[in-house]
């Protein structure tokens, strides 16, 4: 058996153990895609018969892949046909037949899946992409003896499916998971230095995404990434209490209950005074409506005002009931926005903005909320450099939510509207 040792930067080490997943994620440039290169070719060589699969969530040319990555290491270790390594056009043969193939994740099935059961090593690159379904085909396939999952990523979103999995509160079994970043890699070459320091000068808000692994938070064309800001310079996102005496409204997204596929969002917030306090917040994908009431029940929001948009009237397929006459029978107090009309997401956000100043946010429960408004932005068109308006993604319902929350505190009357204690005892009735 043939061993080569690829010199390895000290922050990648703990992954040349065994180890049932191995994740490396950090900013641009930290080595993340040489170390698992290297690893893949060490392991071809010493294990006969080995057999690879390079994924990514997308691939749609061979060119995106490791592929190349692959061969510049073959080369520079000198391996070749007389190692037992042979380079085809989509696949690279390794020593006593064993293989290395590349694919895109994007048009597996669960049965054409099956075909990667035999693999003893999957490495998905720029994990970050991954989406869910591809990371829950994938897991249960790599099954063979000793199998591994790799991933490497530049982290986006913590809500992303890799940072949900390697760095969310439970990670799986026999996990190791280490942060590589510019830093940490004694080959950084010169140009990205200068790429680096260059983003310090000209894009700091972004710097801390792009080069040390950060999330990405503040987005060009983002509504609202300013005003969240601000709140925290004000210190207005901290410890917020319920006050029992007022009232507690909840502002609702409704996804589409009939498909199951959107998400429902929530806010909870009562209005003091002047001021908005934002108390909690609720996202759920793909559950049924009571879901969401049984998450207002457990949450002691049981005599809050429901507040939905004017889709709250419309039937829906599968349970042949409007939100609205849903929320009433379980004894809820429902009012319902009327349709905005044109413009209604413009309204909208402006609305939100001009009421930002006034709004304070509940820290511990209102992450996922906070970080859907800070990512929501605008859509746009490159080639004409015009906006298309807000972007339909992951943060819509969310800040769709939290809008019809500032139109309705413009449509209130009067203070006393919304200063009246609370009437505990007259639930269901608006
Ligand atoms: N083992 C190594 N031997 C020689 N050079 C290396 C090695 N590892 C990294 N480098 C150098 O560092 C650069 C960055 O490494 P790599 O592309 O693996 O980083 P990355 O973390 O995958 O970056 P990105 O996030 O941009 O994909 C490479 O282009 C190469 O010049
Ligand atoms: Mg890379």
């Amino acid at each position: 058996m043939s061993k080569l040792r690829i010199p390895t930067a000290e922050a990648f080490a703990p992954l040349l153990k065994p180890s049932r997943y191995k994740g490396a994620w950090g900013g641009r440039g930290s080595g993340k895609s040489h170390f698992f290169a290297g690893l893949m070719v060490e392991e071809h060589l010493c294990f006969p018969g080995h057999r690879s699969v390079c994924i990514r969530g997308v691939q749609k040319s061979l060119k995106q892949s490791a592929k190349k990555l692959i061969e510049d290491t073959l080369q520079r270790y000198n391996l070749g046909e007389a190692q037992g390594f042979k380079v085809f056009r989509e696949v690279i043969e390794t020593p006593h037949d064993g293989l290395i193939i590349f694919q895109g994740m994007q048009d597996h099935t669960a049965d054409s899946v099956k075909s990667l059961e035999g693999f003893d090593r999957a490495w998905v690159e720029e994990a970050q992409s991954l989406s869910d379904r591809s990371l829950s085909l994938l897991r249960p396939t790599i099954r063979a003896e000793g199998s591994e999952l790799w991933f490497s990523w530049n982290p986006s979103r913590a809500t992303d499916p890799v940072d949900m999995l390697l760095r969310g509160p439970i990670s799986p079994t026999d996990a190791i998971v280490i942060r590589a970043n510019w830093s940490d890699n004694p080959w950084f070459p010169a140009v990205l230095e200068q790429e680096r320091k260059d983003c310090l000068e000209t894009q700091a808000d972004r710097y801390g995404h792009i080069w040390e692994g950060e999330y990405a938070t503040v987005l060009e064309g983002a509504y609202y990434a300013k005003h969240l800001t601000q709140a925290q310079l004000d210190r207005r996102i901290g410890h917020v209490a319920r006050d029992p005496l007022m009232k507690t409204y909840a502002f609702w997204d409704i996804g589409g209950t009939s498909t199951r596929s959107d998400a429902t969002a929530i806010w909870i917030a009562q209005f003091v005074g002047a001021e908005v306090r934002v108390l909690d917040y609720y996202e759920a994908v793909g559950q049924p409506f009571e879901a969401h009431v049984n998450w207002l029940r457990a949450n002691d929001y049981e005599d809050v005002i429901c507040v939905l948009p004017h889709d709250g009237r419309k039937h829906d397929a599968v349970y042949q009931v409007t939100p609205q006459s849903f929320l009433r029978e379980a004894g809820f107090m429902v009012d319902i926005v009327p349709n905005q009309g044109a413009g209604a997401a413009m309204q909208r956000i402006d609305a939100v903005r001009r009421l930002f100043p006034s709004i304070l946010f509940n820290e511990a429960t209102t992450k996922g909320g906070r970080d859907a408004l800070g990512w929501y932005h605008e859509k746009r068109d490159e080639t004409r450099g015009i906006g298309l308006g807000p972007e339909h993604d992951w943060s819509s319902h969310g800040a769709d939510a939290f809008g019809l929350m500032a139109i309705f505190k413009n449509g209130m009357k009067a203070e006393g509207d919304w200063n009246e204690p609370l009437r505990r005892n007259l639930k269901g009735i608006v």
